[in-house]
C-alpha cells in the first residue's frame, strides 16, 4: 500500500477526511501523541486498525469527536459527573469511559459494554474528525508494543505502507497519552495516567481512585480493569531498568558502567553515553520527551538503560507509568542503606565471598565488628544488659562475652531479649557507617530483621559436612559442639527461602558465581 504523506493544509486535511469517511486509515496528530485514525462506525476499517497495528483484538480503542454534542449518540447516558467532566474539560488530554450506545460495535469496544470517548484539544485532530464526520476511532499510531509517537517521523518508521496517509503536524504538545478515567465503576478510577491529573479531576467531580496496575504490574492471573494494562508496552528493544536514587546516587551508580546507557535528567552528569527526558522538577517536560529518548536509545543500539525515576505526583504519575512498563517493572531502590545483605549459615565461608565484594570496591560493613565495638562502649546498650543480666557480667569494667554467650545460648528466651537490646544499636551504626555501594555482613541478618533494609540479599551456604569441618578447624572445638552451634541457627533451607541468590562456598568457582550475581543485580 502506498502511503501518502499530508501536510496540515486545509485541502490535505480535506483529503484525510474523505479517506477516512471512506473506511481508510489516516495517522494524525493529537496533543498527546499522534493517533491512527479510522471510522468508528465502520467495522471493517477498525479492524484494519489492529492489522496495521499488530494489537490484540481484546484491546478497545478510544472514539474521538470533534464536537461535544457528538458524545450522547455513542454512550448509553451522559452521567452527572461525566457531563462536569465534559463542561470542566473537553477539549482536554483527557477520555472517558462509560456505557456504550448500541451504535458501538464490538469491535471498537474489545467486545466491553464500555466505550472509551475522547475530544482532543489540537486543532488539526479536531479539523481531521470534522472533516470526516464521523467519530474517529484512534489508538496511538505506533506498532503495538512500541513507544507511542509523539513524532510524525515515528509514525513513518512503523506505519509507512500500512496505511493510507500519514499528517505530519510536528511535535505534540504532551508526549503522553491522554488521562483515561473510567465512570463505569462505583467510583471514578484512573485507568491511565495522563496530563490531566488526579487533583485536577478531584476539584470537579469529588473522590477518584487510581487503578493498582498504574504504578505496580499485574498480578497473575488478575483481570484488568483497562485490557491494555496487561500488555507489554512503551517497550524498546533495550532493557530498561529503573534506579530510584537521588542525582548524586544515581551518578555514581551509573558512573562506569560498562555497555550501558543512562536515561536521565538534563544536568545530571554522566559519563557513559546518554540520552535526556526532560529536566528534573519538571514533569512537563518529562512526558514531553520520555517516548522520544524511548525511541532514540533504540537507534542508538542501547542494550542495557538506567533510568532515573521521576517524581510520582502530579504529571510525573504519567511519566512513572510509561517508564516502568518500559522497565518492565525492574526498579533497583538505592534509597535503601545496603545494596547487599550477606548472610548465611556459620562455617559456610561467607568471609571469603566479603573479601572478594571488598576487593572489588563494595564498602563492606562488618556487623560483627560492629557488635563487639557495640559490647565495649556502648554505654547505654551494656546499662540494659546488666539490667536484665545482672552486674555480675560486667567484670573490672569489661563485660565477659562468655559468661553472657553461657546464659542467653542454652536459653532461647533469653537470647531473644538480649538481641532486642543489641540489634537496634547495630542496625543504627550499620546505617550510619553505610556508604555508598554498600554490603552489609551479617550472620544475623534475619535475626535482626534486617533484611528490609537491603536491595538485595546473598547468602553463602555449603554443604554440612564442608561446614563443621571448617567450624572445627576454625575454633578448635569438638564435632558434637560444632553441630550443637549448626542446630541452634535457622535451618539452611530458610536461609535461601528468604535470600534473592544463594553462593554455594564449597571451594569452587565462587567468584564466577557472585560475578554473575552481581552482574543480575546491578
Ligand atoms: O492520547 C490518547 O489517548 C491517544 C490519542 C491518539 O488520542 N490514544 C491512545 O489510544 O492512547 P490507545 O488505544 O493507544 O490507548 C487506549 C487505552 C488502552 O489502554 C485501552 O485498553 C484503554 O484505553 N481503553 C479503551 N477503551 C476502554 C474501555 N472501554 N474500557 C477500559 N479501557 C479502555
Ligand atoms: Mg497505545
Amino acid at each position: 500500500m502506498e502511503t501518502k504523506i499530508l501536510t496540515t493544509s486545509e485541502y490535505d486535511i480535506a483529503i484525510a477526511g474523505e479517506i477516512l469517511k471512506n473506511g481508510g486509515l489516516v495517522a494524525f496528530p493529537t496533543e498527546t501523541v499522534y493517533g491512527l485514525g479510522a471510522d468508528a462506525l465502520n467495522e471493517t476499517a477498525v479492524k484494519n486498525i489492529y492489522k496495521a497495528k499488530g494489537r490484540p483484538s481484546d484491546n478497545p480503542l478510544i472514539v474521538h469527536v470533534a464536537d461535544k454534542k457528538d458524545i450522547a449518540p455513542l454512550v448509553k447516558e451522559i452521567t452527572p459527573k461525566a457531563q462536569a467532566l465534559i463542561d470542566a474539560f473537553f477539549p482536554a488530554p483527557l477520555t472517558i469511559i462509560l456505557n456504550k450506545s448500541e451504535k458501538v460495535g464490538k469491535v471498537v469496544s474489545g467486545g466491553l459494554d464500555t466505550v472509551a470517548v475522547r475530544m482532543p484539544e489540537n486543532e488539526i485532530a479536531r479539523k481531521v474528525i470534522k472533516a470526516s464526520g464521523c467519530p474517529i476511532a484512534a489508538p496511538s499510531a505506533n506498532t503495538s508494543g512500541l513507544p507511542s509517537p509523539t513524532k510524525s517521523k515515528y509514525v513513518v518508521e512503523d506505519m509507512m505502507g500500512k496505511i493510507d496517509a500519514i499528517i505530519d503536524g510536528g511535535d505534540c504538545e504532551f508526549g503522553v497519552e491522554s488521562t483515561v478515567i473510567t465512570l463505569a465503576t462505583e467510583t471514578p478510577t484512573i485507568l491511565r495516567p495522563g496530563a490531566v491529573t488526579k487533583e485536577m479531576l478531584e476539584k470537579v467531580i469529588g473522590e477518584v481512585q487510581v487503578a493498582r496496575a498504574v504504578t505496580e504490574g499485574m498480578k497473575k492471573d488478575e483481570v484488568a480493569s483497562s485490557p491494555g494494562m496487561k500488555y507489554k508496552h512503551y517497550s524498546p528493544k533495550a532493557k530498561v531498568v529503573i534506579v530510584d536514587a537521588d542525582k548524586e546516587t544515581y551518578e555514581k551508580f551509573v558512573n562506569g558502567k560498562k555497555d550501558a546507557f543512562a536515561l536521565c535528567f538534563e544536568g545530571d552528569s554522566v559519563n557513559i553515553p546518554k540520552v535526556t527526558f526532560g529536566r528534573e522538577n519538571d514533569d512537563l517536560s518529562q512526558a514531553k520527551e520520555l517516548f522520544d529518548a524511548l525511541r532514540k536509545l533504540d537507534e542508538m543500539g542501547a542494550k542495557k538503560v538506567y533510568a532515573r525515576i521521576p517524581r510520582i505526583t502530579g504529571v510525573g504519575m504519567a511519566v512513572y507509568n510509561r517508564l516502568i512498563r518500559a522497565a518492565a517493572f525492574t526498579v533497583i531502590d538505592l534509597k535503601k542503606p545496603f545494596v547487599i545483605g550477606l548472610t548465611g549459615p556459620t562455617g559456610a565461608g561467607k568471609g571469603y565471598v566479603s573479601n572478594y565484594l571488598s576487593s572489588l570496591g563494595f564498602n563492606v560493613i562488618d556487623s560483627d565488628k560492629i557488635v563487639k565495638t557495640i559490647y565495649e562502649k556502648n554505654q547505654n546498650v551494656l546499662d540494659k544488659v546488666c539490667k536484665v543480666f545482672g552486674n555480675d557480667i560486667i567484670e573490672n569494667g569489661v563485660l565477659n562475652r562468655k559468661k553472657l554467650g553461657d546464659i542467653v545460648f542454652s536459653d532461647k528466651k533469653k537470647l531473644e531479649t538480649l538481641n532486642s537490646i543489641v540489634h537496634p544499636a547495630v542496625i543504627e551504626e550499620c546505617e550510619k557507617q553505610a556508604v555508598f555501594p554498600a554490603v552489609i555482613d551479617a550472620p544475623q541478618l534475619f535475626e535482626a530483621k534486617a533484611q528490609d533494609k537491603c536491595y538485595k540479599i546473598i547468602c553463602v551456604t555449603a554443604d554440612r559436612e564442608t561446614r563443621i569441618n571448617r567450624i572445627i578447624s576454625r575454633d578448635g572445638i569438638t564435632k558434637e559442639q560444632a553441630e550443637k552451634r549448626i542446630n541452634s541457627q535457622f535451618s539452611e533451607k530458610y536461609y535461601t527461602d528468604n535470600s534473592d541468590y544463594v553462593v554455594c562456598n564449597n571451594g569452587e568457582n565462587i567468584k564466577t558465581q557472585i560475578d554473575k550475581i552481581l552482574e543480575e543485580i546491578l
